[in-house]
């Protein structure tokens, strides 16, 4: 009995934004709700803003905080809230995919005054391919910002989610009154303060009663009131199943900043969002409540002591009692493994943990036996699925600078890539070796990573590269043929699995005609 209680008490989620629209402010008052940080400004963003490309002391610094950031475990009104932290640097989109394949649903938070932006979008369709449930914080209501019809209508269309309002604003800007819950039937007046901590609002029940009137004036209310018969109108009524489904996404409105409307999300979250479900591995489906232990690794943290190469893995618990000192199952390498420096992320602070249960992340100090996506269990031999490799966006050859160096430079482009640094791709025929990423900026962290903790210096070279499918067939033969055909452009990644570095678009779509057999993935996991 006791596993189920632990699960029905765990919420496991992520915050999605575009830079800037308030994800950091909004955890912070998330983590004053919980108690977990007692002052405003204790959370430190862990964006690393564009005229800091070069500075070394930041990326250092960045990482200092997101190993500090990235999980921020509170409890609050009876339940274990793990927050887990994405990089808001679009550069980093990798690891926030894969950061979100260890949560269970989202809070995506949308700037008011510029509403839908593109790193929203990206992120968004990582939720959909998993469907995860979507809950929706339109937030700096204290500022003149577009319609929330408007903006409601511009979700449904770039994010391809229908959305059901809970809350509605009453008014906006300088003039801006606060917000009426239709999920909690209250009215939340706007009070201006970074320190105050939000009540609990009025309880009206009934839209007409005049206590409206008398707090947001008669014009306020009577436009309130014809908002609400309209959003009642036009959506239909909310349904939890279909944001459990991540078909529709509830929206809330509110200021961060202002600490307003946070509280009422957070109430309205921890009845709404789903607790650990059940995942996939790919023998066979796993309930959290099962009694066996299972999880796997969706971060690898490279300690800041390069003296030390031990790291931190980032362990997703998904069914049964994790308990430190027990022996378990490493599932990719087949091979028993046990660990006795286990954390837990409570507020800020790691703590050394005994146990820990689904829906919870805990950190293992590991010596290089871990990668991202392992999967450690009791026996269970199937490895979890929903962490795939993306086509990297930029690609480019490394060129060793120093012979002397070679097993160094190998050694750390290894371990770098194993801890999602960026993607390798060896091709097969000259071993040329070649390092894709998402943005720009990792091939300098590479770089400096190298130099710094492995003594080992590299160039690297542009490549005229589109993109890494990764190939399959049904038909092995065919395979074999395209492979020995097309051998100038195979390359193997860090798995071994066959990829065909396309060259361009265009080229792409005519080998894909000339090859109907052959299947080109943009993902590792297909
Ligand atoms: P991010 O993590 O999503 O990138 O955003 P972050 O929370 O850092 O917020 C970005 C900026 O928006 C910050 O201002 C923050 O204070 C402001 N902000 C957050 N919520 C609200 C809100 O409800 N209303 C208004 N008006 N502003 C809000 P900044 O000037 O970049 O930083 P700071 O000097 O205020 O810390």
């Amino acid at each position: 009995m006791a596993i189920k209680e632990e699960i029905a008490k765990r919420r496991t989620f992520g915050i999605i934004s575009h830079p800037d629209a308030g994800k950091t402010t909004l955890t912070e008052k998330l983590l004053l709700f919980g108690g977990a940080i007692q002052t405003a400004g204790a959370v430190k963003s862990n964006k690393i803003k564009m005229h800091a490309r070069s500075d070394w002391m930041e990326i250092e610094k960045q990482r200092g905080i997101s190993v500090a950031t990235s999980v921020m475990g509170f409890n609050y009104d009876g339940m274990k809230i793990n927050l887990l932290d994405t990089p808001g640097h679009q550069d980093f989109a990798e690891d926030t995919y894969r950061t979100l394949s260890a949560v269970d649903s989202v809070i995506m938070v949308i700037d008011c005054v510029k509403g839908v932006e593109i790193q929203t979008e990206k992120l968004m369709e990582v939720c959909r391919m998993r469907n995860t449930p979507v809950l929706c914080f339109i937030n700096k209501l204290d500022r003149e910002g577009r319609d929330p019809y408007d903006l409601l209508d511009e979700i449904e269309a770039k994010l391809d989610i229908k959305v059901r309002p809970l809350s509605w604003p009453i008014s906006m800007g300088k003039t801006f009154k606060g917000v009426y819950s239709l999920f909690s039937k209250s009215l939340h007046l706007f009070v201006p303060s970074k320190s105050k901590i939000e009540s609990d609002g009025l309880n009206i029940d009934d839209i007409n009663d005049p206590r409206i009137d008398k707090e947001v004036g008669v014009n306020d209310a009577a436009q309130l009131r014809e908002d609400v018969e309209l959003i009642e109108g036009v959506y239909p009524e909310f349904n939890v199943q279909d944001y459990l489904d991540g078909k529709v996404a509830p929206v809330f409105f509110g200021s961060a900043v202002n600490n307003f409307g946070v509280k009422e999300l957070l109430d309205s979250f921890i009845k709404l969002a789903p607790p650990p479900k059940a995942r996939e591995t790919e023998e066979r489906v796993i309930t959290p409540d099962e009694s066996k232990f299972s999880g796997f690794v969706f971060k690898i943290h490279a300690n800041m002591d390069p003296n030390h190469r031990n790291r931190i893995a980032f362990i997703r618990i998904c069914s049964g009692k994790f308990e430190r000192g027990k022996t378990y199952h490493h599932v990719r390498a087949d091979k028993k493994i046990r660990f006795s420096n286990v954390t837990a992320f409570m507020a800020q602070e790691k703590e050394l943990v005994d146990e820990a249960w689904p829906g919870d992340i805990v950190g293992l100090y590991d010596t290089g036996n871990l990668k991202i996506g392992d999967t450690l269990s009791e026996g269970e031999k199937g490895i979890y699925k929903g962490i795939p490799s993306f086509s990297p966006e930029i690609f480019k050859e490394v060129v060793n600078k120093d012979a002397m160096k070679t097993k160094q430079l190998e050694k750390g482009l290894s371990q770098l890539m194993e801890e999602g640094v960026a993607q390798l791709f060896t091709y097969e025929l000259g071993s040329r070796k070649v390092v894709g990423t998402v943005g720009a900026l990792q091939f300098e962290v590479i770089q400096h990573r190298l130099k710094h903790e492995y003594g080992a210096s590299c160039d690297f070279m542009s490549m005229n590269l589109y993109k890494a499918c990764w190939i399959s067939s049904k038909d092995r033969k065919k395979l074999n043929e395209f492979v020995a055909s097309k051998q100038r452009h195979i390359a193997k990644d860090k798995d071994g699995k066959l990829v065909f570095m396309a060259e361009s678009r265009s080229w792409l779509t005519m080998v894909q005609d000339n090859f109907p057999e052959i299947e080109f993935h943009f993902t590792s996991e297909f």
